[in-house]
């Protein structure tokens, strides 16, 4: 059922306009707030998260480097030469005409992704965008527990509207024993692959069109360090139901490998 809805989240993603991680909250304090402010989340302000990239097809991403953008598998269609897609970076509002565009011109899926785990994917930018700080990933597991960052334009709600505004939020971690406990996920999380956040509550998350954005914290240098991927959930912000992302620091030498080989 989750993998189906898995598939069910891409084809959503890719079928709406926004990219990356709205963040969903149902408190009622949030919905007192009315329509200026995404339930749960709250407004990124310009040049807060320099580093995160909307992406045409209705996904998220983050600037790996100034050619290259990482994001989820389920969000590209395979490998090969792609000049489809429309990156959107430097801005919280997406109407902004401060925005910066680029277009890709090619795109590197995870070997042997097939929905299940693996859910990360390369975009090359067809030029160099600058001035913009970039997300180092995580390359060992020291960073994969604590209080995570999660930011994104998708629903702020399940079910909801993408957005113009990037949203964030914090999720705190939830170990892959808790995960894949019955009253979880049941044994559906891939401990390697996949790392969960979320509130057993509920009324914090990740959500339809925040696919392949990042979700980060501060390394020990106090610096922003990607440790997930948005890939999966069961509907969004439910109780028992945390996010589900690739964990970036088991693919690391895979996505540093791959970086290279498409020059940056
Ligand atoms: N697959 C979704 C997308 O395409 C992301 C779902 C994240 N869901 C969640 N509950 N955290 O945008």
């Amino acid at each position: 059922m989750v993998r189906l809805r898995r598939i069910l989240g891409g084809v959503a993603a890719a079928l709406t306009v926004a990219a990356m991680g709205a963040v969903v909250q149902t408190s009622p304090a949030a919905a007192a707030d009315g329509p200026q402010r995404v339930v749960g989340g709250t407004r990124a302000t310009q040049g807060e998260f320099p580093f995160m990239v909307r992406l045409s097809m209705g996904c998220g991403g983050a600037l790996y480097s100034p050619t290259i953008v990482l994001t989820a598998a389920h969000c590209v269609n395979g490998t090969g030469t792609n000049t489809s897609i429309t990156a959107t970076l430097g801005v919280v509002d997406l109407n902004s005409s401060s925005r910066i565009t680029r277009r890709s011109n090619y795109v590197y899926r995870a070997p042997g992704y097939n929905g299940n785990g693996k859910d990360w994917a390369l975009i090359r930018l067809s030029s160099p965008v600058t001035g913009l700080a970039t997300l180092p990933i995580a390359t060992t597991s020291a960073y994969d527990t604590g209080t995570f960052t999660i930011a994104g334009w998708g629903a702020a709600r399940e079910g909801g509207a993408q957005q113009r505004y990037l949203l964030k939020a914090t999720v705190p971690f939830v170990s892959d024993a808790t995960c894949n406990s019955s009253s979880m996920y049941n044994g559906e999380i891939i401990p390697t692959d996949e790392i969960c956040a979320g509130y057993t509550q509920g009324g914090v998350d990740t959500c339809q069109g925040d696919s392949g954005g990042p979700m980060f914290r501060r390394d020990a240098n106090n610096a922003w360090i990607q440790v997930g991927i948005v890939s999966w959930g069961d509907g969004c912000a439910r109780p028992n139901k945390p996010g589900v992302y690739s964990q970036v620091s088991y693919f690391s030498s895979a996505i540093q490998s791959a970086a290279s080989s498409l020059g940056g």
